[in-house]
């Protein structure tokens, strides 16, 4: 069988179960086994048993639902490749925003040596970006569950970073006295609702439960995050959180009641606005 022959193979098998882009994910199985940028620039070369081997297997399980990301077994951010997989949650590209806002304070505030918190940390992807971006930035990561943190521990080898890893309950007030005088807390915490998780697509079904239920109204997390770890914040430190499509009001509440000001949003690449930076008025 040649290339183009398993190729076609392959995308009918996958429109056959309805995988939106059939042309676009065989193309990515194929320069993951061909180790090649281009597979199909050699269109007639004879594949070896082992390549099929490989290529159905893949196929087969992204027909299953399977994200493609997690088929790969890794994924880009920012300028970052994370490995991932069942237990962990894909990173997303609207996540960069939460990157971009706290980039812009740390330069804009001239933080030298920035003390960083990210918490329900999953595959890392926001905690060992900043430590690699921000000079001289401690930078802390706490994640709870065993199958997430060990994505966590393997992205930060993987991406020789410094961030330090921690196995722990954001939800415990008990966990949060261990952290203090931190400059900046970020978080982009479970936030879907029980209305959003019954009508999950397919491919996010496939993710953890626990990394998307933000319980009934999706806010659980911002209100006990919020009020549990403020006193984690130095004295005008920030905290900074993602959250869902039409939550920021309810945040914005959130975040006054617990004595923050300064509440800023920033929208994604999507137009929806998507994080919010504010700053602690005093020690609470
Ligand atoms: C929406 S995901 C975000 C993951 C990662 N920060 C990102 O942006 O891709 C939420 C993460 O919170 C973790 N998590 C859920 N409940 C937690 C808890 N009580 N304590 C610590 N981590 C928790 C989940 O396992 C999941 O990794």
């Amino acid at each position: 069988m040649t290339r183009l022959e398993l190729y076609r193979n392959c995308v009918k098998t996958m429109k056959k179960d309805s995988i939106d882009n059939a042309e676009f994910d065989t193309m990515c199985i194929f320069q993951d086994v061909f180790k090649e940028k281009n597979p199909l620039f050699k269109p007639n070369e004879k594949v070896s048993d082992s390549q099929i081997y490989k290529v159905y297997n893949n196929v087969e399980y992204r027909c299953e639902g399977n994200p493609l990301q997690y088929v790969l077994g890794e994924w880009d951010f920012w300028k970052y490749t994370f490995r991932v997989g069942e237990g962990v949650l894909i990173p997303r590209p609207e996540t960069e925003t939460l990157i971009e806002n706290i980039l812009d304070i740390v330069k804009k505030n001239r933080l030298e040596s920035p003390k960083i918190l990210d918490l329900c940390s999953g595959s890392g992807c926001i905690a060992i970006t900043l430590e690699k971006e921000i000079p001289h930035s401690e930078v802390w990561a706490v994640e709870k569950f065993d199958s997430a943190f060990e994505y966590l521990e393997e992205n930060i080898r993987l991406n020789n970073s410094m961030v330090n890893a921690v196995k722990a309950d954001v939800l415990s007030a008990e966990t949060s006295e261990k952290f203090r005088d931190f400059d900046i807390i970020v978080s982009n915490p479970p936030y879907l609702t029980a209305e959003e998780m019954k009508n999950l697509q397919k491919e996010v079904q496939a993710e953890p439960k626990t990394a998307l239920f933000g319980g009934d109204d999706g806010l659980d997390f911002y209100r006990k995050i919020t009020f549990i770890w403020k006193k984690s914040v130095k004295k005008n430190g920030w905290i900074a959180y993602e959250f869902g499509d039409g939550q920021h009001d309810s945040v914005k509440k959130i975040l006054e009641s617990n004595n923050f000001y300064n509440i800023k949003f920033s929208c994604d690449t999507q137009n929806i606005i998507r994080t919010v930076t504010a700053q602690k008025q005093e020690e609470i």
